[in-house]
């Protein structure tokens, strides 16, 4: 997964039994793009050996901040103006006192004192430290300074106890973490159009054709975007979901209602994603009054609806960009590469509807985005929040190469 391509971790690990899962979590961070410096205390050297990090990272290890640096720069400094996250897992008690307290003893907190990077906390500890008032004040007054914590878990812990202290899960982390870099995603300046949910088809004044979509990938796609700073333009089938915060929604029923939504607004739009199940067919005649029983079992005839992405490729002006969905069952990327070149998308995000955790009705998403120039990007299993924020990266970074092709 390379959602966080290009940005910098600065992970801290600490002198507790959970320091080895900081391993797991260094991992996942470079297996997402990420490049990861590890800063360890002097007690985390203790539990897990700097080499392992510097293995998993291709990266140098600190520990000491005075020992002889190998090229000169004040290198609590130079951490902290390159982090776009730090994230110290696992915390100790220790260390979330120092840090309430602004000591800078050691480079991890030194860096942490010199950054204005966001910085996530993960606490793990024996319960009874961890509930220990002392701790718990430190915690709340790290949060009300606008540190991030992830909870530790309940459970057995290493010394045999059982309750809270237990480090949060590593890709509960991860996740975390990815949230708060993406949160640094700025689209400001932006219009984007997303469409989501369903269509409805109607028959008759009762009856309608439509499909299993829910909304939710759509919604969390413009939640993201508004969040980010775009003005945001949420073209919406039937759904359950109430609007995001800061974004604008338009109802509409048809494939034609939100064709003609999406067209009215496109010209202005920097990009499109079409995040909807856009009804292919619709019946050819629709019927005023209920078809009733009596009259037989009626035959349905069907007509195709506009396909509203390759309408739009027409007249899609050289910095605009759409993004499409391709929701498959069967040769999955075979047919979203047919979709992505036949629809002109800058690409497509393809997802196996047949999974139960994935596609339709889930909060949970696991996709592979296709480029025109035949890259492929597999996004593992994230909430679908997470997958969106991970889609509008891609799409600033997409609309940064466009425009530095036009001003050529
Ligand atoms: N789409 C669209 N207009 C339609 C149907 C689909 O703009 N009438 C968009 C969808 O929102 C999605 C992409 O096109 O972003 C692919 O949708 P999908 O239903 O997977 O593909 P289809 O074009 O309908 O092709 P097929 O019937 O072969 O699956």
């Amino acid at each position: 997964m390379k959602i966080m391509t290009g940005k910098t971790v600065v992970l801290g690990v600490t002198g507790g039994i959970a320091a080895y899962k900081a391993a797991e979590i260094a991992s996942s961070l470079v297996h997402a793009g990420t490049i990861v410096k590890v800063i360890m205390t002097e007690a985390a050297t203790r539990f897990i050996a700097p080499l392992t990090f510097q293995t998993l990272t291709r990266q140098p290890v600190v520990v000491d901040m005075f020992a002889a640096p190998d090229r000169w720069e004040v290198a609590h400094v130079s951490y902290a103006q390159a982090a776009d996250l730090i994230l110290i897992a696992p915390a100790t008690a220790n260390m979330i006192g120092k840090l309430a307290l602004g000591l800078a003893d050691d480079m991890l907190t030194a860096t942490v004192m010199a950054s204005h990077a966001p910085v996530l906390i993960a606490p793990a500890m024996n319960s009874n430290m961890y509930l220990n008032p002392a701790v718990q004040h430190n915690l709340d007054l790290l949060r009300q300074r606008g540190f991030h914590i992830i909870e530790p878990e309940s459970g057995y812990l290493a010394c045999g106890d059982v309750g809270p202290g237990r480090l949060a899960a590593p890709e509960q982390i991860v996740q975390a973490a990815q949230r708060l870099i993406t949160a640094n995603l700025d689209l400001s300046g932006w219009q984007v159009l997303v469409t989501a949910g369903p269509t409805r088809e109607p028959l008759d004044p009762v009856r309608y054709l439509s499909n299993r979509s829910t909304g939710r990938m759509g919604y969390a796609l413009a939640a993201v975007a508004a969040r980010s700073g775009a003005k945001v333009t949420l073209i919406s089938g039937p759904t359950a979901l109430p609007t995001p915060a800061q974004v604008e929604r338009v109802d509409v029923l048809t494939a034609q209602d939100m064709y003609m939504a999406v067209k009215e607004r496109f010209s202005s739009a920097t990009a499109l994603v079409m995040a909807a199940a856009v009804a292919d067919f619709r019946p050819k005649r629709y019927s005023t009054e209920k078809i009733k029983k009596k009259t037989g079992q009626p035959v349905l005839e069907l007509e195709s609806t506009v396909d509203i992405l390759a309408a739009l490729a027409e007249g899609k002006k050289p910095d605009q960009i759409t993004i499409g969905f391709a929701a498959e069952s069967s040769d999955l990327v075979a047919h979203a590469e047919e979709k992505l070149r036949r629809k002109r998308l800058d690409f497509i995000v393809a997802n196996d509807i047949t999974r139960y955790d994935a596609g339709f009705a889930a909060d949970t998403n696991e996709v592979m985005i296709l480029w025109p120039d035949g890259r492929r990007e597999h996004l593992p299993l994230a909430y679908k929040e997470d997958i969106a924020a991970a889609i509008w990266q891609r799409a600033y970074q997409c609309r940064q190469d466009l425009l530095a092709t036009v001003t050529k």
